[in-house]
This record gives structure tokens, C-alpha cells and sequence, in this order.
């Protein structure tokens, strides 16, 4: 694609991104080497070839494995800016992204560091890119609920930086509902909340997350196809849903991108976004996953326009930084 077709210039904003989805096999290698860090792959090549997942599973183990080499404030900062320049070439003008301190905190490196890396490379991308950010606290929901709890008190000194929590890793077995105490005190503290729901979790998942942890977005909630009333009730209260298009291939949540429910989601009223999930593992940005969608469903520029034009009203900003991408 050229750097000056509509799709690149169109001002895209990204509400689903996990941060340490986003570290290329290239600099996962750079701070291996900088840190004394083993990887199970020959080079850059074995590990992108390693990316041949067969279900959420298989690519978490590998997202975890890969964020080994993340250690210091500056590995944090790198990581995060490497991800900006790219995100702002792409025409990325706001991002927010889901943060798994646990992945962290349980290989020894702290709340601390994480979230100096992660500030100061913001202030860059705001200062020199001209792109604003958000933090979303995210819980890992196939660890104990207590965990859950301990870190967002832990997350205490930080919290100005947060505008929401969020849940992920593995769905299936693991509801909403496990979570309803956490979310309730991070309402309290001011958090919004999302959740992951409806990825490969049925929609009943999607429900609780509406209904036991008051979330103004569902993240994925592709699966709310198998269920009609479902989808009238998301239509009725313009619930926002973070699809991600090229994820779901890759973790075969759809065999083809052409048998995705997208264009059904659209026809039932929802209020739809696109995202890219894990950009480094799913390959592609936000401009492929756009340009996907756009060539699989034959999409008009003016739905593009306004599918990016639903991220924008849905985003964690100032009203001032609103009006300004409007
Ligand atoms: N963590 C990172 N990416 C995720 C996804 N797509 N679903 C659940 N947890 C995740
Ligand atoms: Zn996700």
C-alpha cells in the first residue's frame, strides 16, 4: 500500500491492542541479546514461522514466551515506541492499550517498571508523533480472582495513568462472573471497565459481562451471531465491540476472513470497531486489518469512514482531543 491511499490517510483509532502483542520477532531478539535472554528460536524467521497458531492457546503461550526478553523500564520504552512510529505511519491517531502486569510481576519484574517504560514513551508519542494513548489495566482471567485483586491495589500509585481494566487470556471455563468483585471496586477507584467476551467464550459470557461486571465494551463478542436476542440487545444499547478480523483468522475463531460474522454484526445494528489484537504475532496493523475487511466484504470508503468514526466516539480521550479527530 502507499503511504498516501485512503486507508492510511483515513485517521484510525485503536481501542483493542495488547502492548506486549505488539514486540516484532526483530526487537525481541535486539533485547534477548541485551539482556542475556535465551529465545527456543534460531532467528527471526523461526519465530515468525512459529507463529502457525491453531487456537487462542497455542498463541498465548507464545505471547508469554516472547515477553521473557521485556526486563527493564527502557525495554518497556522501546517496546511501546517501536509500536508508535509504526502505528502513526500506518495513520494510528489514538491508542489504547490493555497492559498484563501479572505476566509481569510473576517473572520478577515490577508494577514500577513496567509503567515507567510504557509513560515515557507515551509523552513521546504525544510530543513528537502526535498521537494521544490509554492505559488499560488488564486482569489475566486463568489466574486466581485474588491476584486480580492484589494488583489493582498494587496499581494504587499509578492509576491516573489508567482509564479503564480490562479481561483477557484464555476464555473458555473462566466467566465474567469470577471477576465481579474486582470490577465493582475498580468502578469505585473511577475505572471503566471491558472485557474480552464472546472470542471463543459463548455468548452467554458476553451477557455477564454486561450484567455482572458493567462493561462499556466488549472485546471480540464475534459470538454473539449464535444469539439473536443478543445481538438485539446490543444494538438497543449501542454496546461498542472491539472486532479484530486478522486475529480471528489466525486463532481460528473463522477459517476465512470472507466467513467472518461482520458484515451480519453490521446488518444487526452494532456498533462496530476494528482493531488488530496483537499486531507482532497476527500480522498485520490497523491498516490491514482495515484493508482485509475492506477487500473480503467489498466495504464502501464511507463505511470505512465510518467504522473508524465509531472508535473515535468509543475512545477513552479528552472531549477536546474528540472534537479534534471528528
Ligand atoms: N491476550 C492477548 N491477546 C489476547 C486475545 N486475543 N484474547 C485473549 N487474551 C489475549
Ligand atoms: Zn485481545
Amino acid at each position: 500500500a502507499g503511504v498516501d491511499d485512503f486507508l492510511t490517510r483515513l485517521p484510525k483509532v485503536e481501542l483493542h491492542l495488547h502492548i506486549e502483542g505488539t514486540l516484532e520477532p526483530e526487537l525481541m531478539f535486539a533485547l534477548a541479546e541485551r539482556n542475556g535472554v535465551e529465545l527456543p528460536y534460531a532467528d527471526v524467521e523461526a519465530a515468525r514461522a512459529a507463529y502457525d497458531f491453531s487456537d487462542l492457546q497455542s498463541f498465548l503461550d507464545l505471547y508469554f514466551l516472547g515477553m521473557s526478553v521485556l526486563i527493564t523500564a527502557r525495554d518497556f520504552h522501546d517496546l511501546a515506541m517501536d509500536y508508535f512510529r509504526r502505528a502513526a505511519a500506518e495513520g494510528v491517531v489514538h491508542v489504547e492499550m490493555h497492559v498484563d502486569p501479572q505476566a509481569h510481576l510473576a517473572r520478577g519484574v515490577s508494577l514500577d517498571t513496567v509503567m515507567q517504560g510504557l509513560i515515557s514513551a507515551s509523552r513521546v508519542a504525544r510530543d513528537e508523533l502526535d498521537l494521544s494513548t490509554a492505559m488499560i489495566l488488564a486482569f489475566l482471567r486463568d489466574q486466581p480472582v485474588e491476584d486480580a485483586l492484589k494488583v489493582l491495589e498494587q496499581a494504587g500509585p499509578w492509576l491516573e495513568h489508567f482509564s479503564a481494566v480490562g479481561l483477557d487470556s484464555a476464555e473458555q471455563g473462566n466467566p465474567p462472573s469470577l471477576f465481579r468483585e474486582v470490577f465493582a471496586r475498580a468502578g469505585q477507584l473511577g475505572l471503566a471497565r471491558v472485557a474480552h467476551a464472546g472470542e471463543e467464550g459463548p455468548p452467554s459470557y458476553i451477557r455477564e459481562a454486561l450484567d455482572e461486571l458493567d462493561v462499556c465494551r466488549i472485546d471480540h463478542g464475534v459470538r454473539a451471531v449464535e444469539d439473536v436476542e443478543l445481538l438485539e440487545r446490543l444494538s438497543d444499547e449501542g454496546v461498542v465491540l472491539t472486532v479484530c478480523p486478522l486475529s480471528n483468522v489466525r486463532l481460528k475463531v473463522v477459517d476465512h476472513l470472507e466467513q467472518h460474522s461482520l458484515p451480519r454484526m453490521i446488518d444487526a445494528g452494532l456498533n462496530i470497531t476494528l482493531n488488530s489484537d496483537d499486531p507482532a504475532y497476527f500480522g498485520g496493523g490497523m491498516r490491514d486489518n482495515f484493508a482485509a475487511c475492506q477487500r473480503a466484504f467489498g466495504w464502501s470508503d464511507e463505511t470505512m469512514r465510518w467504522l473508524a468514526s465509531n472508535a473515535i466516539e468509543a475512545a477513552f480521550m479528552d472531549e477536546s482531543r474528540r472534537d479534534a479527530l471528528r
